[in-house]
């Protein structure tokens, strides 16, 4: 019998609840630090003002909704334009405010640049955008933000450690986070399933049972199934055409999905806490094992903002899988790594070496135009019938996976995206045994995942 029903579930959730909570909720210290943080950001900012008069900030995200988990202390400060000031304008001054009231900035970007730093050690993202009387009008994603706030913040009080075991649980999973490398759930999606389920174990029961397609308008209380879904839609309260799990993959769906029916059947601890990634395999050996080829190229990190490196990546990643496969070396996966200064395609092939020679699949007899143009083909071989089709013995262009990707990379490299085709030229062809020593930190882990090895 699969056993689907767990009784207890409540009672062992409440057993364990309470030693979760002390490993997620914020202590009193990082709570005053970010508190003190705020205040020097206030004091800065009144030097700003004098400036810049016509100018407001807010703080928003989960600092100031008391939703952000132990040890990921950060300040979003927004910083709200007029609507008729100009986007170059809004960008150039949003970032020499940032510049000007950060310790150790950076620029990054969202849906435009903004300028990350530190206050008093303290992390803080300064973000420009435009108030807008209403959120269905916005000129950028990051204009929603203040409405978000004034949505959430009264309705979230008194659920705020529900969002907290709700991150930590997704961030144990590695799919908290919108953005493209991780293409899960965002801190304002979790506030919206806390606020629609109640509280995080009704959640948890409730997803055990989630389906692809699955709408749920939070605003109205309502769930629904729409065909044309993808994956998850949840209506934005202040903006009903947006849906805030947008950024959310199937695959994380199903991931949370059985996260929880795992945690409903047997509710443990460490399901909120990340697991030390350690290599207990022996690489070496499995790679034997396998007498698969594995295949890395290597080369230089481009300069450009991880989403859209990632979004090139996975370009890239496709590419040459079928590239692979159409040239009969049939691959069985295929990834990317990222480290600080260089990125990583990688495949494994289930063959090596393949014979010279191959053979072409031709038009039926009856085609009689195209059975003329088959055999009129100059081959080194004559064409033969086999069960009424015409068929023909011909030289393939590669007999292993690296002259097929060396050529790929050499006649197609725009199609690998706009930066990596840049960077590619200058790359290394690493195989087998010489991956698995490839000094690059966090490699070994990603590998095992990438070989679906049990750890
Ligand atoms: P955060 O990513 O900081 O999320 O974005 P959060 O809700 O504060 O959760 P933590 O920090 O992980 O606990 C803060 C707000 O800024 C907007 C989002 O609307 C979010 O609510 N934002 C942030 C963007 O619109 N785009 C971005 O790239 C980043
Ligand atoms: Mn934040
Ligand atoms: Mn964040
Ligand atoms: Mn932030």
């Amino acid at each position: 019998m699969v056993k689907l029903q767990n009784p207890d579930f409540d009672r062992e959730f409440e057993s364990i609840i309470k030693e979760i909570k002390k490993e997620i909720l914020p202590t009193e210290e990082e709570t005053s630090r970010g508190i003190k943080a705020k205040q020097e950001l206030e004091k800065r900012l009144k030097e700003v003002r004098k400036e810049y008069p016509y100018l407001k900030y807010r703080f928003l995200g989960s600092f100031p909704r008391n939703t952000w988990i132990k040890g990921n202390l950060e300040i979003d400060l927004f910083i709200l334009f007029p609507e008729e000031t100009s986007e170059d304008d809004l960008e150039k001054i949003g970032l020499e405010i940032g510049r000007r009231i950060l310790d150790e900035q950076e620029e990054r970007f969202a849906s435009h640049p903004y300028v990350h730093g530190k206050v008093m050690g303290v992390e803080v993202d300064v973000v420009p955008c435009y108030e807008l009387k209403s959120a269905e009008k916005i000129k950028s994603a990051v204009d929603r933000t203040p409405f978000h706030h004034d949505w959430v913040s009264e309705r979230i009080k008194g659920k705020e450690d529900e969002v907290r075991l709700l991150k930590a649980f997704l961030k144990a999973s590695d799919i908290y986070g919108a953005e493209y490398k991780v293409r899960g759930f965002s801190g304002y999606l979790c506030e919206l399933l806390i606020l629609h389920y109640g509280n995080f174990k009704n959640l948890v029961k409730k997803a055990c049972n989630w389906k692809r397609g699955l709408v749920i308008d939070v605003a109205k209380g309502r769930e629904y199934f729409d065909d044309e879904i993808e994956a998850l839609f949840v209506v934005d309260p202040v903006d009903k055409k947006r849906n805030v799990a947008a950024n959310l993959s199937l695959d994380s769906m199903a991931k949370f999905v059985e996260k929880c029916r795992d945690f409903y059947l047997k509710p443990e601890k460490n399901f909120f806490l990340k697991k030390e990634a350690k290599v207990g395999v022996d690489l070496k050996n499995e790679l034997k094992k396998r007498a698969s080829n594995i295949l890395a190229i290597v080369f230089e990190r481009p300069n450009i903002v991880e989403d859209n490196l990632y979004t090139q990546l996975e370009r890239a990643k496709n590419k040459l899988f079928e590239f692979l496969k159409t040239n009969d070396f049939m691959p069985l996966n295929a990834g990317y790594f990222v480290s600080q200064d260089k990125c990583m395609l990688i495949f494994e092939t289930q063959v090596r070496e393949i014979s010279k020679i191959k053979k072409v699949v031709g038009p039926p007899f009856e085609e009689w135009v195209h059975v003329k143009k088959f055999k009129e083909r100059n081959r080194p071989y004559r064409p033969f019938l086999e069960n009424g089709r015409y068929y023909a013995f011909d030289w393939r262009r590669f007999t292993t996976p690296v002259e097929a990707i060396k050529d790929y990379i050499e006649r197609y490299p725009r199609s690998l995206g706009k930066n990596i085709s840049k960077v590619i030229s200058n790359y290394e062809l690493v195989e087998d045994e010489n991956v698995i020593n490839l000094k690059i930190p966090g490699f070994q882990e990603f590998l095992v995942n990438f070989l679906k090895l049990k750890g």
